[in-house]
């Protein structure tokens, strides 16, 4: 446990087992994961729009992944290794907004149907991208645009379900 920390109380580690047991049965487990950040982000970086906007950024390909896959083992396994400040990040990129997210979401949905092991890992995984590129791009809207009216019609594909 960490210094001054709170234990966790029985029923959130109950529900944290949970969640992992329930993606682990769906063949999400660290394996799938780093195969998912690396086909990805391969993607992304030979991508016309997405690939610069990347590389401009970051000149450390290898932590960057690592990075990525800490983060999606914090989601979808509830790792808690994953520190960093997302919003921060996306708020100092000038060149996103919602046609980026939407670039970024299909590309990543492609990714997914391409590899995913199951067809609860592309909704699992899929949904939960979603939600995090909405929260973003709504952090954009209000705090780098202030466009409150982007952030109430913003429109954001949905995943598509994969073939049982
Ligand atoms: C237009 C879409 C996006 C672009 C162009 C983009 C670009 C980037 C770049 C350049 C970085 C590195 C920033 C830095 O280290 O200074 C970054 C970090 C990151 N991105 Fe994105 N991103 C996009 C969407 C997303 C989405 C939808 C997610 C999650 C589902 C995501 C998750 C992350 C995370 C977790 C980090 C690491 C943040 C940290 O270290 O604090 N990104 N992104």
């Amino acid at each position: 446990m960490k210094p001054n920390s709170v234990p966790a109380h029985p029923h959130a580690i109950a529900a944290r087992e949970m969640r992992q047991y329930e993606a682990r049965e769906m063949g999400i487990d660290e394996a799938f994961i780093a195969t998912l950040v690396d086909r990805f982000y391969a993607a992304v970086r030979e991508h016309t729009v997405l690939g610069p906007i990347f590389n401009a950024r970051i000149d450390d390909w290898p932590s960057h992944l690592a990075q990525m896959n800490r983060f999606w083992q914090s989601i979808l396994l509830s790792a808690g290794s994953f520190r960093g400040n997302p919003m921060m990040k996306h708020l100092a990129i000038p060149d996103i907004g919602e046609s980026e997210f939407q670039t970024w979401l299909l590309l990543f949905y492609q990714t997914l149907h391409d590899i995913a092991p199951t067809p609860g890992a592309v909704a699992l995984i899929g949904g939960k991208a979603r939600i995090i590129a909405e929260s973003l791009l709504t952090g954009i809207a209000i705090h780098r645009d202030h466009d409150a009216e982007l952030a109430r019609n913003m429109e954001l594909p949905h995943v598509q379900p994969a073939n049982a």
